[in-house]
């Protein structure tokens, strides 16, 4: 069988690319290693950025979004007994994010690429991608698949950054001394807007997904289990972590999902190889604390989607040639907002008394300061895309 584009992974990156190839009148297949209900089940991002919101709106998958997703006009940092309020809509008027779960967004491409009749095959077993270099093809269970492109949305794990010959990539990598314990609880959360609450004990997140569903998230020791977090000691730390101003109280629920997230940071250069492109976390991860994954994910399927729409209607080469560039520009700042607020917030063992001050005095200065609050608020609603 033969496709114009071959994309590994039902991810929102590899799903989003087929839906906009798709309305640009390119063929594509996807091929996915896990059932469907298991990635429309997989619990993860939660915050849309303004630009993520408009490329869904405008690709005609936004619906359900627009009329479920709960738009967020700012944040709190809470700290030293009080919280202090980022206003997106007096430092970054007109942009705001929308909480929105990923799954649902996958939920919502998936149904959109089936209703167009789109090949988006699931439970494929041991993708393999043969000459990269020119006239490449997948193989899966015994079946072959020439395309004239491969994208490799096949996040982290994937099997697509592993293809390219050694020494071709240059990755550069952080890990960080601690992991997110993650919780989904059935109660309605305890906030209207997220909390990012930096703690002696860890840093805590209070977010949400609909009015009756809410997401925390813990700091926990990087080799936590879950095994070893009972329902009461969860919600005993959150609010030993997140009650600490006056008249805030935290309401508890049934805990209905629990998981443990190691955080990293981590680029590949370049995102290419031949003529395999790799979008999302396949070349790129952020640790969670700015919220930048699956919207850096949908900022590369834009590019690539550009650039693969100029190759197959004109025959032109060029943004092809300058893809990587092209994301590598936003994955980076990405990559360093993310790292700020994650050193910004949480606690670290090496840490003496000297950094816990520089970091209470710079939390001080961005909860304070027009300018620095500014650059955090631009910086998590996300950069226009070009
Ligand atoms: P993935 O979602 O990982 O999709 C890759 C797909 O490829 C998967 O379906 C996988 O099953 C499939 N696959 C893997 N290997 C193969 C193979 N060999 N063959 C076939 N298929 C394969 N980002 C935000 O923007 N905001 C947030 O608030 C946020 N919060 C997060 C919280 C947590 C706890 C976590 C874990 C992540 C969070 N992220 C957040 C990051 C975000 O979830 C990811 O960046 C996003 O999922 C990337 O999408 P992707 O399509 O590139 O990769
Ligand atoms: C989420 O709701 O899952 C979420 C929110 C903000 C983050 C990370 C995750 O920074």
């Amino acid at each position: 069988m033969r496709t114009q584009v071959g994309i590994i992974g039902a991810g929102p990156a590899g799903l989003l690319l087929s839906h906009l190839l798709h309305l640009r009148g390119i063929s594509s297949v996807v091929l996915e290693k896990r059932s469907r209900d298991y990635v429309e089940r997989r619990v993860r991002a939660g915050v849309l950025e303004q630009g993520t919101v408009d490329t869904l709106v405008e690709a005609g998958v936004g619906g359900r979004l627009l009329r479920e997703g709960l738009p967020h006009h700012g944040i709190e940092l809470r700290y030293g007994g009080a919280g202090h309020r980022i206003p997106f809509e007096k430092l970054v008027p007109g942009r705001a994010i929308t909480v929105y779960g990923q799954q649902e967004v996958v939920k919502d491409l998936i149904a959109a690429r089936l209703e167009a009749g789109g090949d988006v095959r699931f439970e494929v077993e041991d993708v393999a991608i043969h000459s990269p270099e020119d006239r490449p093809y997948l193989t899966s269970g015994g079946e072959r698949l020439d395309c004239d492109v491969i994208a490799g949305c096949d996040g982290f794990h994937g099997v697509s950054r592993p293809s390219v010959p050694p020494g071709v990539l240059r990755t550069y990598e952080r890990d960080y001394p601690f992991a997110w314990l993650g919780i989904l609880a059935r109660v309605a959360p305890s906030s209207e807007e997220l909390i990012y609450a930096r703690n002696e004990r860890g840093f805590a997140l209070h977010s949400m997904r609909t009015p009756e569903i809410s997401r925390f998230y813990l700091q926990v020791p990087p080799d936590a289990d879950v095994a070893e977090w009972p329902d009461e000691r969860i919600w005993a730390e959150l609010k030993a972590r997140l009650e600490t101003v006056p008249g805030f109280a935290l309401t508890t629920g049934e805990i209905i999902e629990k998981g443990v997230t190691p955080m990293r940071g981590f680029v590949t250069e370049p995102m290419q190889y031949g003529r395999l492109y790799l979008a999302g976390d396949a070349a790129h991860i952020v640790p969670p604390t700015g919220a930048k994954g699956l919207n850096l994910a949908v900022a590369d399927v834009r590019v690539l989607t550009e650039a693969l729409a100029a190759f197959f209607h004109d025959g032109s080469t060029g943004l092809l040639d300058g893809y990587s560039e092209a994301c590598l520009k936003r994955v980076w700042r990405a990559q360093h907002f993310s790292w700020w607020m994650t050193t910004l917030l949480h606690t670290f063992d090496s840490d003496d008394d000297y950094g816990r001050r520089l970091q209470l005095s710079h939390l001080d200065y961005v909860t304070s300061s027009e300018a620095a609050a500014t650059t955090l608020a631009e910086n998590y609603v996300g950069l226009p895309f070009p």
